[in-house]
Order: structure tokens, then C-alpha cells, then sequence
């Protein structure tokens, strides 16, 4: 089984038996991704399984601003005082059932940290924010150093500065 990640594409990967428990995210990947990759509204990344180019597991970014108030203090405080501040937003991430629990969301929560980390030499951002669709998607990203929002515990975030950390030990 050979595992690539690449850039969604409408014409070559095939998502149309994409099931990962929750329909508002099967349906994104089937139906609506590929348009928001055309308008540039997100960038979508899929794990495709070669040759036959199956899509068992998905992620999307794309830019963010978040308001100071909102981030934790002890991140705040070292941070100019501007109202709006750049971010990187994780929209949507999930994992085919049949998939699920082999390490493939830590693979292509990984990947996309890395991402948009590597974006930051050309595009500032301070922190990657994650949209939580349940309860157990916040576990799943609180495992990994992101906390939530004061304002919004279904939303989350891990600065650039815990990312460098990560990859740099
Ligand atoms: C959440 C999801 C992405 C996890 O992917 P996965 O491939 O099953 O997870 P992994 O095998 O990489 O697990 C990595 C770690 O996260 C934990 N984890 C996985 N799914 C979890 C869940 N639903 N709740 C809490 N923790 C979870 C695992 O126990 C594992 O920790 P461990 O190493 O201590 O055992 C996947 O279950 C999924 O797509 N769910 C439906 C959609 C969703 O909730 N997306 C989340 C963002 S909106």
C-alpha cells in the first residue's frame, strides 16, 4: 500500500465513497471541496492510497484572523497589541471509518501543522486554529497541544511557536 498526500484533485482522486461517520464532512469532500479549492476559499489535501487513487482521509487550510481578546494570556501578552491578528484555520479533518484508529488523523494532523508552518517564511500567521464538529474532536486536537478558545471551547488553537517546537525537537 503506498500513502501520498497531495492537493485535491477533482479529476483524479476518488471521494465519492468517502465515509467518515459524519455527514456535513462526507458531504464537504464529495460535493463541495473542489469548488472551494477553484474560488480559493481552502486549500484541501487528501490521503490517497496508490494506484487507484482512493481519498480515505482529508484536511483543509486556509487564512484566518483572530481577535487578541480571545487568545489565552500568557500567548497574548507577548504579542503587539493590533486588534486582528493573522492565523492559519485546520476547517475540516476527518478519517475514513474503515481507516480510523491507525494513526492516519495523527498523520494528516502532522502534515498540516507542517504546512502551515512552512507557509509562515512567506506568509505570517501566530497560531493554527482547528474547528472542532464534536466533543471527541476536541479530545483529539486537545491531545496534540491545541486549547481552546475563551470564547468558544469548539474552537482551538496551537501557536506557531508550539509548532516550531515540536518539529525542531
Ligand atoms: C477524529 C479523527 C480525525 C481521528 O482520526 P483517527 O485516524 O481515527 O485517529 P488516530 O488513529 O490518528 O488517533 C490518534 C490519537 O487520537 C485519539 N483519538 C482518535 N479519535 C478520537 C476521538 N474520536 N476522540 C478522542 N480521541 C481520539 C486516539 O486515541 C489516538 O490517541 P492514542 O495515540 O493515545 O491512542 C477521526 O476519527 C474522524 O475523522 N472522525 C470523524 C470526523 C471528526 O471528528 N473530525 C475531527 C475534526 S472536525
Amino acid at each position: 500500500m503506498t500513502l501520498k498526500i497531495e492537493l485535491l484533485d477533482r479529476n483524479k482522486h476518488d471521494r465519492g465513497n468517502f465515509d467518515c461517520g459524519n455527514e456535513s464532512l462526507n458531504n464537504y469532500i464529495r460535493k463541495q471541496a473542489s469548488q472551494d479549492l477553484k474560488r480559493k476559499v481552502a486549500t484541501i489535501f487528501v490521503l490517497i492510497e496508490q494506484p487507484d487513487n482512493q481519498v480515505f482521509a482529508y484536511y483543509t487550510l486556509s487564512s484566518y484572523i483572530v481577535e487578541i481578546e480571545v487568545l489565552d494570556l500568557n500567548l497574548a501578552k507577548k504579542l503587539p497589541r493590533y486588534p486582528l491578528l493573522p492565523a492559519t484555520l485546520l476547517g475540516r479533518l476527518a478519517v475514513d471509518k474503515n481507516y480510523q484508529g491507525k494513526k492516519f488523523g495523527e498523520l494528516i494532523l502532522i502534515d498540516a501543522l507542517k504546512k502551515s508552518l512552512d507557509a509562515t517564511l512567506q506568509i505570517a500567521s501566530l497560531a493554527v486554529v482547528a474547528e472542532a464538529i464534536d466533543e471527541n474532536a476536541v479530545t483529539f486536537y486537545k491531545k496534540y497541544g491545541f486549547q481552546q478558545f475563551k470564547n468558544n471551547p469548539m474552537k482551538l488553537y496551537i501557536s506557531m511557536k508550539s509548532i516550531q517546537n515540536l518539529f525542531d525537537s
